[in-house]
Parts: structure tokens; sequence; C-alpha cells
């Protein structure tokens, strides 16, 4: 396989993960799961969403969240807007950068933010404003970008177009999301393979949901395609309210080890990552997806059985 030495993680348990959850969890624990996340060395955390109260009550205490954690030198805390309120809420709240969200499809567009596509591109163009006055880097996303749960198929041109679009904002990165993971690994390569060279000078991210058990081959494949930056989310929290079928993102400490085994670095301490996972867990108050909170990391090693020591010993 054709690795890189090392790739950047986002952890967006605390935004992607806990807007899905249907109670709402106490700002002091959101604080405490960033702040733990911070300490186990995730170069960037989206903390939380500047979007309508009412559409995700979950992501109501934004300005509390971003008011209370302790900000690691080095540590990007970013926040996910869907329009100029949303930034201007964001910079004031003091993030280090923006992520805009806009869907690939009209429908799932209308049914996430309530616009049509025109329409949140030029409210992207008004974030991408305040947020350039303000000096704060953007990073736009674009949902469904590998299939929609209303529509089925999106075609590639119809990304490159978006692509495109959010290029001319002035964008610094360009997140491919699979909102319902739909997306299969080859797809993720051709995408990727077909749109980098022609935006060179942009970052390129791909967002995953492990809906159905093709995160992890996603991200490989788009590895071997060049690109080095994944979001992840804690335990496999995750999914989008607006999108029937959802579910949780592939599970950071799951993909944390994943890379480590192979040896790709992500500077992240995968024991406090682990043991974050378990405190998320006790927080939601059900099991999670995550396999390594379960089986423990590849090297993990079981007493031999009496017997077995005993036949060993005998045919020594
Ligand atoms: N934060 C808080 N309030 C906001 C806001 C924001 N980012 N954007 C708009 N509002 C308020 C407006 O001030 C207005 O308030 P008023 O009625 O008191 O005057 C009201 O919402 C309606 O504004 P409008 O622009 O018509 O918004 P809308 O009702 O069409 O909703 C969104 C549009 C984008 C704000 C809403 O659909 C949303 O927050 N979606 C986010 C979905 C999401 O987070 N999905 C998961 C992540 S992928
Ligand atoms: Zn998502």
């Amino acid at each position: 396989m054709r690795l890189p030495e090392g790739v950047s993680i986002c952890e967006v348990g605390t935004r992607d993960g806990f807007q899905i959850e249907p109670e709402f969890i106490p700002t002091e624990l959101k604080i405490e799961v960033v702040d733990r996340l911070s300490d186990a060395g995730l170069p960037v955390i989206e903390v939380t969403s500047f979007v309508h109260p009412k559409v995700v009550p979950q992501m109501r205490d934004a300005e509390a969240v971003m008011a209370g954690i302790r900000r690691r030198p080095g540590t990007v805390y970013s926040a996910l807007v869907p329009n100029e309120k949303g930034a201007v809420r964001a910079l004031d709240a003091g993030a280090d950068e923006l992520r805009t969200v806009i869907s690939a499809s009209e429908s799932h567009n209308l049914a996430n933010v309530n616009m049509t596509v025109e329409e949140s591109l030029a409210k992207l163009a008004a974030v991408a404003e305040v947020a350039a006055r303000a000096g704060v880097p953007v990073v736009a996303g674009i949902s469904t970008s590998f299939g929609c749960p209303f529509e089925g198929a999106v075609p590639l041109e119809r990304i490159e177009w978006l692509c495109g679009r959010l290029a001319a904002l002035g964008v610094r990165g360009i997140g491919l999301a699979d909102t319902t993971g739909m997306a299969n690994p080859a797809q993720v390569a051709r995408s990727f393979v077909a749109l980098r060279p022609r935006w060179p000078g942009l970052g390129w991210a791909l967002h995953t949901h492990d809906t159905r058990a093709m995160a992890i081959p996603n991200i490989l494949a788009a590895m071997e395609a060049g690109v080095t930056y994944f979001d992840g989310s804690i335990g496999g929290l995750g999914g989008c309210p607006f999108a029937p079928g959802a579910s949780g993102n592939v599970c950071t400490e799951d993909l944390v080890h994943c890379l480590h085994a192979m040896g790709v670095e992500t500077g992240i301490d995968l024991d406090r990552l682990v043991t974050t996972a378990r405190r998320v867990q006790e927080i939601v108050g059900r099991t999670l997806p995550g396999q390594i909170i379960k089986a423990g990391k590849w090297d993990r090693r079981y007493p031999v059985p009496d017997a077995v020591a005993a036949r060993r010993e005998a045919t020594r």
C-alpha cells in the first residue's frame, strides 16, 4: 500500500456525535469531553455548531461550551456554521476555524438547512466574508457527496461544480462528507483522484459515516489517493438528524488504532482516547459502536490456559 507517514484527524464527536443524542447532555459534560480530547492530542476538534437552537436543541449551549473549554496551545477549536448568523456567533465565541455545511443534493440541503443549494452558496459567501475580516480560515464540508438518502446517486460532475463554487469563496479546504454511508472505496478513490489535481491549493478531507461498515475502507482508499485529513467521532457516535438512516461516524479510536497499527502517525495518545471513549459511553448511557473499547488493541495478550501451557511444556 502507498501510505503517508502521518495524517491529521479532526474529532467531530461533540458536534456530529452529540447532535443526534436525544437527551440533552449537560454543558459541563460536553466541556469535559472536549478537554479530554484536547489532552489526548487531537489536533483539531469540531467543538459544536452554531445553528438554530430549535432545529438542533442539543447544540443550544454552543457559546457556553466554547467559553468553558480549556484551550490547549496548538489545538484548533473549530465550529460548524450554516450561515452568517452562525459565523458571527462562532467568531464571537472564539472559534479558530469555521466549517460550513452545504449538501450536494437539493433535497438534503432543504431538509438540513431549509435552503436551496444556490441560497446556501449565497449564505456561505457571507460566512467567508465575515471570516476573512476576522482572519479565521473556512473549511467547506459537502454533505451527501457520495450519495443522497432521498435522491440516490450524486454525479461526480455535481461535486466538481460545487467544489468550484466553494473554492471561489476562498475556502482553505474542502471535506467530502458521506452523510449516510453510501460511498464505497472505489468511488472515494475516483472522486479524490479527479478533484485534488483541479484545486491543488486546497486541503482535502474525508468525513465518513460507518452506516454500511465501509468507513475505514473508504479512508484507506482516500489515503491511497493522497488524502491525509479525516474526521472521526469518539466511540463512533454521530449522525445527521435530517438524513433518514444516518448513523455514527467512523469511530476515532478505531481509526487511530488502525493507522498506528500500520505505522501511520497521528500524534494522538490512543490510550487516552480509549479512556475518553469509555467516559463518553458512560455519559450517553449506552454501548457505543467502537470496537477497540471492547476488544482492546491488536497486541492485547491473554493468559495461556493451564492445559495449553502443560502441553507446550511437555512438547518442549
Ligand atoms: N443560529 C441561531 N439562530 C439562527 C441562525 C443561527 N445560525 N440562523 C438563523 N437563525 C434565526 C434567525 O435569526 C431567525 O430568527 P427570528 O425568527 O427570531 O428572526 C430565524 O432563525 C429564522 O431565520 P432563517 O434564516 O429563515 O432560518 P431558517 O428557519 O430557514 O433555518 C438554519 C435555517 C440554517 C438556521 C436552520 O435550518 C439550521 O440551523 N440548520 C442546521 C441543521 C444542522 O445543524 N444539521 C446538522 C449538521 S449537518
Ligand atoms: Zn456527519
